[in-house]
This record gives C-alpha cells, sequence and structure tokens, in this order.
C-alpha cells in the first residue's frame, strides 16, 4: 500500500453487535492538517477514532498513523505505540491526580525523567492556561478548566495526531467559542495533526482545513468547507450543511428546466434528473441574474438579525429567501440566483 497521508483509513468495516456501524470507510488526513468531522447521530464518527487511536479493532481495512501501519494484515499495534493522543466528550481526567500528575502521568510511563517531565507539565499547562491550577484536583475545577487540562493531557504527549471527540460538547456555549479558538491555535502552534469530531456545524467549518460529513457509517463527502457546502455531493448534505431550497427537474447543457422553472447552472450534473439546490443566502434582486429568475407569492416575512427571512410560494414550490427587508404576506417578489449558485445533486429519493 503506497503511504502518503499522515493518518489512513482504507476500506475500514465495524459491526457492533448487530449493528454495521462501519461500512468500506476511506479517510486521509495530510501531516498538520485539521479534518472536521460532522455527521448526525450515530453515524459512526466515535467509533471511527476509536478504532484510529486503538481502543477498538476493525473487523476489515487497514490503519496507518505517520507512516506506519498500525492495524491491518498481521499488525495491530498497541494503542501507546501509534503515537495517537485523545480527548473525548467526557473529558476523562483522573481524578485522584493533580492537574499536574494528570499532564505528567503519561510522561512518566513513556520513561521521561523528572526535570524534562516538570519541564513539559509547566509548558502544557501554560499554552491551555493553567498553570496556576497546577496543585489542585479536578473536582476543584470548571468544566472548561478540566477540558483544557485533558488537552494538555493529550499534547504534553505530543503526539503525531490527536483526535478530539466532541471536546467541547460539556462547556457553555459562551466558552465554547473562546476555546474552540484556543484549541485550533495550539494545535496549529504544534503542527499537530487533527481530526475533530462535532455535531455544530459552525464549529466544525470554523476549525477545520477539510470537512469530512458521515451518515450511516459511510464518509459521503470530504474536501474543503467551501467545496462541501457549495458543491455538495448528495442532497443530505446539502440539506445538513445548513439547508437549502430545491427543486427537481432535468438537466441538459447547462439548464435546469421544472415546470415553471428555467435555471442556468454552472455546475456538472450527477444525471439528467437532479435536484436544484440553493442556499436562502443566495436569493439576489431580479436584476442581478435576469437569466435566473424565479417568482412567488410571499406568505411569510421574519426578521432574524441580519437579514429577513422570507418564505415564497410559487405555487407548486416554496421557497426561502434572505432578503434585506421585509415584505408584506401577499405581495408578489422576484429574486435571481448566480449560475455558480446552483448546486445539482441526485434527487431525494433516487
Ligand atoms: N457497544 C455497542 N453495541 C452495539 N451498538 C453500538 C455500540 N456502541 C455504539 N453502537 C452503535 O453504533 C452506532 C455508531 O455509534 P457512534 O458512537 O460511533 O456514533 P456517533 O456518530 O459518535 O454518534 P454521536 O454523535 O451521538 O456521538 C450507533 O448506532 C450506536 O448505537
Ligand atoms: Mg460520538
Amino acid at each position: 500500500m503506497a503511504l502518503t497521508a499522515w493518518v489512513e483509513c482504507r476500506g475500514l468495516a465495524k459491526a457492533l453487535g448487530t449493528n454495521q456501524v462501519l461500512r468500506d470507510l476511506d479517510l486521509s488526513v495530510e501531516k498538520g492538517e485539521i479534518l472536521s468531522i460532522l455527521g448526525p447521530s450515530g453515524s459512526g464518527k466515535t467509533t471511527l477514532i476509536r478504532l484510529i487511536a486503538g481502543l477498538a479493532d476493525p473487523d476489515a481495512g487497514e490503519i496507518s498513523v505517520a507512516g506506519r501501519l498500525v492495524f491491518g494484515p498481521r499488525t495491530n499495534a498497541r494503542i501507546e505505540s501509534r503515537g495517537v493522543g485523545y480527548v473525548f466528550q467526557d473529558y476523562a481526567v483522573w481524578p485522584h491526580m493533580s492537574v499536574a500528575e494528570n499532564v505528567g502521568f503519561g510522561l512518566g510511563l513513556a520513561g521521561m525523567g523528572r526535570a524534562e517531565r516538570d519541564q513539559r507539565i509547566r509548558e502544557a499547562l501554560t499554552s491551555v492556561g493553567i498553570a496556576a491550577l497546577a496543585d489542585r484536583y479536578p473536582d476543584q475545577l470548571s468544566g472548561g478548566q478540566q477540558q483544557r487540562l485533558a488537552l494538555a493531557r493529550s499534547m504534553a504527549m505530543r503526539p503525531e495526531v490527536i483526535l478530539l471527540d466532541e471536546p467541547l460538547s460539556n462547556v457553555d456555549a459562551a466558552l465554547r467559542e473562546h476555546l474552540r479558538l484556543e484549541i485550533l491555535q495550539l494545535v496549529r502552534a504544534h503542527g499537530t495533526t487533527a481530526i475533530y469530531i462535532t455535531h455544530d456545524q459552525s464549529e466544525a467549518m470554523a476549525l477545520c482545513d477539510r470537512l469530512a460529513v458521515m451518515q450511516g457509517g459511510r464518509l459521503l463527502q470530504a474536501g474543503p468547507p467551501e467545496e462541501l457546502y457549495r458543491r455538495p455531493n448528495s442532497w443530505f448534505i446539502a440539506n445538513f450543511l445548513g439547508g437549502a431550497n430545491a427543486i427537481e427537474g432535468e438537466v441538459a447543457d447547462g439548464v435546469f428546466t421544472a415546470p415553471g422553472v428555467r435555471l442556468h447552472t454552472t455546475c456538472p450534473a450527477p444525471a439528467s434528473r437532479v435536484a436544484l439546490v440553493f442556499r436562502p443566502e443566495d436569493a439576489l434582486p431580479e436584476s442581478a441574474q435576469p437569466q435566473n429568475r424565479l417568482e412567488g407569492v410571499v406568505v411569510a416575512s421574519m426578521f432574524i438579525g441580519r437579514c429577513w427571512r422570507i418564505t415564497l410560494n410559487t405555487g407548486s414550490l416554496q421557497f426561502v429567501l434572505d432578503w434585506t427587508h421585509r415584505v408584506e404576506d401577499g405581495a408578489a417578489l422576484a429574486f435571481s440566483v448566480a449560475p455558480d449558485r446552483c448546486a445539482l445533486v441526485l434527487p431525494e429519493k433516487s
């Protein structure tokens, strides 16, 4: 197997009980890259990183980390020799050890001498801003501080790759944004390769170099977040990432047609029968793209802060648009969408 990526999974499969949790899953992460994995609950995200860490074994497939096969035919590297650090949702810091001991424990196991260990502990705690709490015990820390400790403990080992499984889900919303940025800066500062699992779409997009979306044990699409948002490869991703307007119809030579609808698109067509999707924020005044015009009657206007969200009924279709101003219910409204914002995917039930 030619190894190119820093973390490489090929053909992973895993059943738990009668549940086929992962199916033929390929994933690669480049050195120094932050990959976010997003997917609905139960899609197999935690299972995937447990396999990478060595906490469970795949039924089939291969895993390599830092150019070394850690799981494959006749190979199953021990957890501690994989060069993988992880931070889980329930942070699992050791309650009977002080903050400093929590960080130092793994370093001691790895055979590091006292002086170097103390230095490493100090650095790790300083980098997450809890150096002053070194002698406290976990039950004397807030949730956010415990989460920082879990991160410091992992990073102190200088892992080849760090796996973060919803590390901020136990932290309140105000702190989450702050910690998110800290994690990002810390991981970047060390050039550590990271896989970051989250339910939170904006968190996933904000943090990552590349985004991967999982559903039902499969990896549906991976790429820069903007690519997944603008050019989803499936109906599921179009809807999962931010929601989209969709029209089912036919496409030929860059022109999409459905009853009462004719729209130009620059998106390659996956089939002749497709769904055209566009985001509410892609609605423009009708004069902006006169060749790509749609019209209807306003049935609702909602103020959502940065704009008005308007629901428009065309008779057979309903659209949601982000608009700069309120429009009265019952008024006619026309809008347009740029051809490069009209994405094509296979219809929902194909
Ligand atoms: N020990 C187990 N035995 C049987 N099924 C399991 C076991 N552990 C997990 N599962 C099932 O495997 C599937 C994937 O679980 P996993 O924890 O990987 O999902 P997830 O994507 O991390 O979900 P969440 O976002 O809720 O954390 C789920 O359907 C879950 O119920
Ligand atoms: Mg999970």
